[in-house]
């Protein structure tokens, strides 16, 4: 299997005029070999071994022994297993093992059986957390401080919390992310004992891009990158500050564990380092804004997460950015059964700033920036084009006769290239400030380079094009007190259209709750301007961690007030609608989670609901009756209703494909339908009533859509209201196609075989495995598998394959082969290949869009293939499928593959 060195571009000249025919997506010089799929890092695996206390004989001591360690290493050698220990993991009951790197990948299977090995684990890269938008602010000195920006504070009553002088103080917060600038005033200015930031610790160095080798160190201070200083201050800024902001937490401790440096991501060995070393070090509650699309649960980091959420810490973890490309799409290590998946929610206000019109009446034109541009001049308008319809305004240099625009404020359409393009344009005739006025795209941050520019609205853009058409001498100047502007964000309160979307694939309740992560004003670096407003679920795990800081500071750090935390925020969340409109239905629970958090209903209520969750799952494992409990620990009797009330039910595929729905992922109108043991009661003081809710999925939908359902169990009286969430799905998950047949993205069906010359291999040919000369597998997943193999069989196999029917119909026709027969009983030559728990794909051609494995003349453990004739058998199991089962996997035949080695 060649790796990353062997890295090399198809063209597929010949393919070309047929990939016209066919209108496919992905052009196929986009097609890199790789040996993994995903974010899987060849060749580096987590082991876990037994605790050594469990080894037979062994006296448990309870202290860290490191003979599980030796007795690996002795096996491994004992094997011929080349392999290099990267990091050690001992943290009994938690996790103890090792990461290593194999000198030759296919020794995965010789380690796997080692006795005394429970797992292993690929590691797996996750990129550097991208929020979705940033605004750094140009003057951290600026006297222009905008008012109170707590908006955020009082859609989730933090705000009464803090007015009760609730502030976490006493809880230790350990925040893995890009390390910290604890220079900045409002986080203390200073690290160590006694300071809000109490310790960290570096993992990796400033120049770890993920790929290289980390150089760690004790000091955790980030002024490169500022995505930690972002989350710290929204879990800890001090209120004492010109911008009038404070964190949830401000009276929390923090730590800062830093895993990026200044660009790039991490593998999640680092991940799990830091994390353990957050337990040890006695954390209450460990966060991590960080993750990858993956739709499963199983990844090192996500295991260890949800074992260190069952001790009684709380663990939030952002759900994921990817709210673009659809369902089943939620991000791992946030997929972690027992952390808290976050969402996010927009926020109702953007603090953006006024610029003053000169010259003829008008409003204050609002434009979106932080801060005041540093103009001090009131400057005339010079428009590019004097037509306010026009679709590419200054994207071509600006005309000869265009006046030296050194002194004007230029405006500007917004549409056709990009905003720097623009920009470019206008610099070049010696424009300095520009105007981008709205084409109808929508009012956001966008991106200008280091111009001074940005958006406004496009009425105000209109006004200003056919003030300058007219003549009227208009002039603008940007007051640098006083303008700034809390700019109601018609979008605001509802969850970010950036949010990734659950459950997870094996139908777990991601993200659990939501939290405001939509247009954020808090703390960068010094060196990075101080103050920034930013996006992302992100920014609402920290608001997660610091609610939960809150909690544990009013009820105690223990266990069980860290295992009941979820619960809480679940039960008492504030349902949110999927839009503006009237009628519309409630935002999914598979976006908003069991809604956006209460903190001080979660923290004051005195009624317990649990749980809260129902996993419904699909209808052939379908949950129907679940039993849930409300407790009554306050002084009085309290009376309450039980009802129904559904969430939209979100049409997960496309019609007719078995595609995923791209964002906005459209409701179908049916619902579940609830009966209740009981619709109302009365819970004494001290006293709990348990009651069953019985679930039917909605009626008449069509499976084949793969329809969300879900929505709240609601238990309310006249002042209060609780709610259990629910989630199911209306098909049966082993019927969901996995792998990708069509020539949607290719012009080929896939799967298909690829030569190095661009040509897709239809017919026989041998390959010489020597330089370019080997095929690769170029295939998708329509939906994530839990076991991927691609074996070498006999040419002349007798089998019949689910997927090699060209003619079959995508989707409508799920492959049912009812066939007996088990998988053990598919003759193969061996192993080349095999992957557990591969997510699906995105119909992006961003990496994540396909899979391309480079195929080798060498079996999975290393014994070199003999010269002969072949096919290749690629399996994918389906989703609740039973790897036992031939019946459970899609399989796919090559065709005929010859190995013709040299000698
Ligand atoms: C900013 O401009 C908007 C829109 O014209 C206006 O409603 C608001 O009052 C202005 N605020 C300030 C502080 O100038
Ligand atoms: C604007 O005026 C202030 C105070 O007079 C000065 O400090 C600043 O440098 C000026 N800014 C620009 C961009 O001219
Ligand atoms: C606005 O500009 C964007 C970006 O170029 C473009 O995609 C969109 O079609 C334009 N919309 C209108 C109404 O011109
Ligand atoms: C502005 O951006 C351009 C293009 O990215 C870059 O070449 C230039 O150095 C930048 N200038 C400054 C002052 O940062
Ligand atoms: C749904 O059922 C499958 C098959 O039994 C199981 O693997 C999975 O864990 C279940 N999911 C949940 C959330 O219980
Ligand atoms: C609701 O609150 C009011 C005022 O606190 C109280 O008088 C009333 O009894 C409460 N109703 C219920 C159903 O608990
Ligand atoms: C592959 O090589 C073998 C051995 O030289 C030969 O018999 C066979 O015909 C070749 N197959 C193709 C498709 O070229
Ligand atoms: C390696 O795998 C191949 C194919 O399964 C098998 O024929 C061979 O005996 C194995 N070699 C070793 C050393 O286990």
């Amino acid at each position: 299997m060649k790796i990353s060195s062997s890295l090399r571009l198809f063209s597929f000249v010949c393919l070309l005029s047929h990939v016209q025919v066919w209108g496919s997506k992905f052009p196929p010089s986009s097609i890199k070999d790789a040996s993994t799929p995903g974010n899987i890092v060849p060749n580096k695996f987590i082991v876990e071994v037994e605790d050594a206390s469990s080894i037979p004989g062994k006296r448990d001591t309870g202290l860290v022994s490191r003979e599980a360690h030796e007795s690996l290493y002795d096996s491994l050698r004992k094997r011929d297993v080349g392999f290099k220990v990267d990091k050690e993991f001992n943290s009994k009951g938690l996790f103890v093992g090792a990461a290593v790197t194999l000198t030759d990948a296919k020794d995965r299977a010789k380690v796997l059986d080692i006795s005394g090995v429970k797992a292993v684990r690929p590691v797996v890269f996750i990129p550097a957390p991208k929020p979705v938008s940033v605004k750094v602010v140009k003057d951290p000195s600026d006297p222009a401080v905008p008012p109170d920006s707590e908006s955020t504070h009082v859609l989730t009553g933090v705000d009464k919390l803090h007015a009760q002088g609730i502030t976490g103080s006493g809880v230790k917060i350990g925040i893995i992310d890009t390390g910290i600038d604890y220079t900045h005033p409002v986080l203390g200015g200073a690290i160590g004992p006694g300071h809000k930031i109490i310790g960290g610790f570096d993992f990796v160095g400033d120049d770890y891009d993920g790929s290289n080798t980390p150089v760690p160190d004790s000091d955790p201070l980030d002024q490169c990158n500022g995505h930690g200083t972002h989350v710290a201050g929204i879990i800890g800024a001090d209120p004492d500050n010109a911008f009038n902001i404070s964190g949830v937490a401000f009276g929390a401790s923090l730590t800062s564990y830093r895993v990026f440096g200044c660009t790039g991501g991490v593998t999640d060995d680092v991940l799990i380092e830091a994390l353990l070393r957050g337990v040890s070090e006695g954390q209450d509650i460990l966060t991590m804004s960080l993750g990858g699309s993956s739709g499963w649960t199983e990844t090192s980091s996500a295991v260890v997460s949800s074992r260190i959420a069952d001790s009684g810490k709380v663990v939030t973890i952002a759900a994921g950015n990817d709210g673009a490309v659809g369902a089943f799409f939620s991000s791992s290590p946030g997929n972690a059964i027992s952390a808290i998946s976050v969402a996010s929610l927009d926020n109702t206000v953007i603090p953006l700033q006024n610029a003053t019109v000169v010259g003829v009446t008008h409003d204050h034109i609002t434009y979106f920036s932080t801060f005041p541009f540093p103009v001090n001049a009131t400057l005339p308008i010079f428009a590019t084009s004097t037509d306010p319809t026009v679709v590419d305004d200054a994207c071509d240099p600006l005309p000869d006769d265009t006046p030296d625009l050194s002194g004007f404020l230029v405006i500007i359409r917004r549409g056709t290239c990009t905003f720097v393009q623009k920009m470019t344009n206008v610099g070049a005739k010696g424009g300095k400030v520009a105007l981008i006025y709205d084409n109808g795209t929508g009012f956001t941050a966008i991106d200008v380079g280091n111009f001074t520019a940005t958006l406004i609205q496009q009425a105000d853009g209109v006004f200003l094009v056919n003030e300058f058409a007219k003549g009227t001498n208009v002039s603008i100047s940007f007051p640098q007190e006083g303008s700034s502007f809390q700019f109601p964000d018609a979008a605001g309160g509802l969850i970010s259209s950036f949010s990734s979307i659950g459950p997870t694939n094996d139908m777990f309740f991601k993200p659990a709750i939501a939290a405001p992560g939509g247009n954020i004003l808090s703390t960068l670096p010094v060196p990075l301007g101080s103050f920034g407003v930013e996006s992302g679920t992100s920014m609402a795990t920290p608001f997660i961690a610091g609610v939960s800081a809150l909690l544990f500071g009013v009820k105690g750090n223990g266990a069980s007030v860290g295992t009941t935390a979820r619960t809480l925020f679940e039960t008492t969340a504030q349902r949110v609608s999927s839009s503006h409109t009237d009628g519309d239905p409630l935002q999914s629970v598979a976006m908003q989670g069991a809604g956006l958090v209460n903190a001080f209903d979660a923290i004051h209520s005195d009624i317990v609901v649990s749980p809260g969750e129902f996993l419904l799952n699909d209808t052939a494992n379908f949950k129907s009756s679940q039993t849930f409990s409300v407790k009554n620990t306050g002084t009085t009797a309290k009376s309450f209703k039980v009802s129904h009330v559904p969430a939209g039910t979100l049409q997960a595929f496309q019609p007719g494909t078995a595609f995923f729905q791209d964002a906005p992922v459209p409701f179908l109108s049916q619902t579940a339908t609830v009966t209740f043991s009981e619709t109302s009661f009365t819970v004494q003081s001290g006293q709990t009533q348990k009651l069953t809710a019985h679930f039917t999925p909605p009626a008449g939908v069509n499976s084949s859509l793969l329809p969300i359902y879900s929505g709240f169990i609601d238990i309310s009286n006249a002042n209060e209201t609780f709610h259990v969430s629910y989630l199911g799905v209306a098909a049966s998950l082993k019927d969901v196609p996995v792998v990708d047949t069509s020539d949607f993205f290719f012009g080929v069906n896939l799967p298909a075989l690829g030569d190095s010359d661009g040509n897709f291999v239809l017919d026989p040919r041998n390959f010489t495995f020597v330089g370019d000369d080997f095929p690769t597998l170029v295939m998708r997943l329509d939906f994530g598998t839990p076991l991927l193999l691609v074996d070498l069989v006999d040419q002349d196999i007798q089998l019949k394959t689910s997927l090699n029917k060209r003619d079959r119909e995508p989707l409508i026709t799920f492959p049912s082969t009812a066939k007996s027969g088990t998988f053990a009983q598919v003759k193969t030559l061996g192993p080349l290949l095999e992957f557990d728990f591969v997510p699906r794909n995105s119909d992006v051609n961003d990496g994540t869009g396909f899979n391309p494995f480079a195929i080798e003349n060498v079996f999975a453990n290393g014994t070199t293939v003999p010269n002969g004739s072949y096919r290749i058998l690629l399996r994918a199991l389906k989703v609740t499928g039973d790897r036992t089962k031939e019946e459970d996997f899609e399989s796919w035949l090559s065709p005929i593959v010859g190995v013709q080695a040299p000698a």
